[in-house]
């Protein structure tokens, strides 16, 4: 299978779904990363381990589905199986998510349904909740809506903020979305919930 990974920033999450491809076991293959920042670190990162990159940057575009169908014909090049969002900060439109429908994939940083949308930590914190986590899930034109795939959970800790929590949060993000893909690339759509890892750090 060929995967593409969207990101908008540091990457770490399509560093750690790239790291894991290269297990001659795994199901499939990076093809492209692609950005809708040209200054996205990550883009240096993927370049770096020879994968081939694109910036499609959503300030060049009149609107929204000018700028999918910038992302489209990067994609239509790439033609992957998968597309993966990992820190990918664009909101996409049902039209571009259902051309998509079931072969893409989203991290978010919260414990789905809980915390759709952004400053899921500081809303967790302000809520008082004793636990987190992230989730994958497939995309939808639902915002942070789709089908859950997998979810790991982190403890809240009395005196964390909302940065110790995001740090506590995205060591999961980079066990969860690896395993996750690996399964959905086999087309096994089970739901994976991790068990801890004991880092409570
Ligand atoms: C992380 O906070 C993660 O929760 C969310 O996007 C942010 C950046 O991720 N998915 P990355 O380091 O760019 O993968």
């Amino acid at each position: 299978k060929r995967v593409a990974i969207l990101i908008s920033g540091g990457g770490s999450n399509m560093l750690r779904l790239v790291e894991d491809m290269t297990d001659a076991d795994h199901p499939a293959v990076p093809v492209l990363v692609l950005s809708n920042d040209a200054n996205a670190a990550g883009l240096a990162r993927a370049a770096s381990l020879g994968i081939p990159t694109a910036v499609v940057d959503h300030r060049a575009f009149a609107d929204r589905p000018a700028f999918e169908a910038g992302l489209q014909a990067q994609l239509q090049q790439a033609a992957p199986d998968i597309v993966a969002l990992a820190g990918f900060m664009r909101i996409l439109t049902a039209p571009f998510t259902e051309q998509w429908a079931g072969r893409m994939l989203n991290i978010h940083p919260s414990l789905l349904p809980k915390y759709r949308g952004l400053h899921t930590h500081a809303r967790a914190l302000e809520a008082g909740d004793d636990e987190a986590g992230c989730s994958v899930h497939e995309v939808t034109a639902d915002l942070d809506g789709g089908p859950i795939l997998g979810q790991a959970r982190v403890p809240i800790l009395p005196d964390d903020t909302a940065d110790t929590l995001a740090a506590r949060v995205l060591v999961q993000e980079h066990r969860l979305y690896p395993a996750v893909l690996r399964r959905f690339a086999c087309g096994d759509r089970r739901r994976l919930d991790l068990s801890p890892d004991g880092n409570l750090s």
